[in-house]
């Protein structure tokens, strides 16, 4: 009965998403048609039917629709961190073709890093179950030739840069000026918190960092670490949205959160008042 019921949410959840997808005006800045955008899901749904992903489809639809209704005018590229077999970075790769962005990919290709002392036990939200993680877990099979042979096959190899190596060494030197969005799906608080350190500058402002963790406490904790980041980012911390561990299927999140970089002095003075009514959500004032 459990399952059942998990199927039928998360059917419905991905109606309403590839309706959002197709039927709404995201991509139109681009002159991206509807057609375009249904061929677009058809590939996706090839390559999850093909490729192991840990990225549900739900979430791949959150992202992409995410990036086509990204302004044509806001200049930047889009960088995944943590693509294992490229299953998540097929959907990402076509929707950086269609709006003339480049997919930074970037990966040790060999899985994990050895994990620090503190971080290898991890709760789980469905306490009492927990993680370990390991060393070279999600070590991508055939390595950076077989994501590559994947994306060729199923993505748009061309909107790809491939950064082999582990974050600490690889991202502060990551060639771009300008980020529009980040999908992080590391696993590891300290995979996350060299993420964070390195792109979070580059990250335009209005634009999201995408988490896959929103059920570690860990992970989620390094958005709220204001000593660290006021250390490492001379800012304070930007806090996450969406760590609703529990809404696995939903529409709003599809278990996954962000971070979004604002300027809350600005918004505060040149934004739209709104006041919570009831179950009716936030209005304008
Ligand atoms: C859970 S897998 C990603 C799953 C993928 N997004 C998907 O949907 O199938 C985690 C990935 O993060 C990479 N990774 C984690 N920490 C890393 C680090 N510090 N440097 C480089 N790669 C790292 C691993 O190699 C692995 O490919």
């Amino acid at each position: 009965m459990r399952a059942w019921l998990d199927r039928l949410v998360r059917l419905q959840s991905t109606v309403l998403l590839v309706l959002k997808l197709i039927l709404l005006g995201c991509g139109r800045e681009y002159g991206i048609t509807r057609r375009a955008k249904i061929r677009l899901f058809a590939k996706m749904l090839r390559s999850n039917r093909n490729i192991v992903t840990l990225t549900t489809l739900q979430q791949q639809l959150v992202l992409v629709t995410e990036i086509l209704s990204l302004p044509e005018g806001l200049r930047g590229d889009v960088v995944e961190c943590g693509c294992y077999d490229a299953g998540s970075s097929v959907g990402l790769s076509l929707a950086c073709s269609l709006t003339g962005r480049r997919l930074f990919i970037c990966d040790s290709f060999e899985g994990l890093p050895e994990p620090e002392e503190e971080e290898v036990y991890e709760i789980h939200s469905d306490s009492p179950q927990f993680y370990v993680w390991e060393e070279n877990e999600f070590v991508s099979t055939d390595g950076l030739a077989g994501v590559q042979r994947t994306l060729e096959e199923f993505g748009d190899i061309e909107a790809c840069r491939f950064v082999k190596g582990y974050y600490a060494d690889t991202l502060k030197d990551l060639d771009t000026d300008s980020i529009v969005l980040i999908f992080e799906d590391a696993d590891l608080p300290s995979s996350v918190r060299d993420c964070i350190q390195h792109l979070w500058p580059k990250l335009q402002t209005g634009c999201k960092f995408y988490c896959h963790e929103p059920w570690s406490i860990k992970v989620v904790g390094l958005f709220y670490d204001t000593q660290w980041w006021l250390r490492r980012l001379h800012t304070t911390a930007p806090g996450f949205f969406g760590s609703g561990g529990g809404l696995d299927y939903g529409f709003a999140s599809s278990s996954m959160g962000f971070s979004k970089k604002f300027d809350a002095e600005a918004t505060r003075q040149s934004g739209t008042k709104v006041q919570h009514q009831g179950s009716r959500g936030f209005e304008a004032t």
